[in-house]
């Protein structure tokens, strides 16, 4: 914008890390999580094979339940106080988003993932306000074109028997290490 100073190579670079990680990483759990949280439910897994308005909102509901980034470090720029807990000015915190996204006060029976959730989009998963996740329009359309895909390619794709999920050891991501798929040709 005018009178705003250029990115130097040091900010660019740092942009660009940032956006390969938070491109990948988080699309990836996001395809394997809807794909967990569907063939785990087959009822939904039909539902959303027979009605292709409802693979959105499988979409929203995966990154609600799954919650691939779970949690953004902030600093407090002011004293303040959240749920009775005193935050000093400049305290380092992590807004837990996966919390958030399973928080009864705001999710009927926020523990089972559903894809006939009344407002299911309203979630935290994407973030909130102005650092809103900036690649939201393409993770959506990454997941939905995996989805469309395999659903056409692999109609009777299903859970490995005796499949086990096992995530990655990190607070900040939610990711499956594997998940064993298989299907007839
Ligand atoms: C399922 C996939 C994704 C999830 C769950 C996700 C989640 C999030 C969350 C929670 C934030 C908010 C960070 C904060 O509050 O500080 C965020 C920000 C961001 N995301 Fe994503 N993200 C996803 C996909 C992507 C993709 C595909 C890209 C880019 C290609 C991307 C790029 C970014 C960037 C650059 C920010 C920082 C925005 C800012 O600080 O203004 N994300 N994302």
């Amino acid at each position: 914008m005018d009178g705003e100073k250029p990115f130097t190579t040091a900010e660019m670079i740092s942009q660009m890390m940032i956006l390969l990680s938070a491109g990948h990483e988080t699309t990836t759990s996001l395809i394997s999580g809807l794909l967990y949280n569907l063939l785990r439910n087959p009822e939904q897994w039909q539902a959303v094979r027979d009605d292709p308005k409802l693979l959105e909102a499988a979409i929203e509901e995966t990154v609600r339940f799954t919650s691939p980034v779970q949690m953004e470090p902030r600093v407090a720029k002011e004293a303040t106080e959240l749920g009775g807990v005193a935050i000093p000015q400049g305290a380092r915190l992590n807004i837990v988003y996966g919390a958030g996204n399973r928080d009864e006060r705001a999710f009927a029976d926020p523990e089972t993932f559903n894809v006939q959730r009344p407002q299911v989009g309203r979630h935290l998963g994407f973030g909130w306000g102005i650092h809103f996740c900036i690649g939201a329009p393409l993770a959506r359309l990454e997941a939905r074109v995996a989805f469309e895909v395999l659903r056409e390619r692999l109609p009777h794709l299903r859970l490995a028997p005796g499949f086990v999920p096992e995530y990655e050891p990190s607070f900040y991501f939610r990711a499956l290490k594997k998940l064993d798929l298989v299907w007839d040709r």
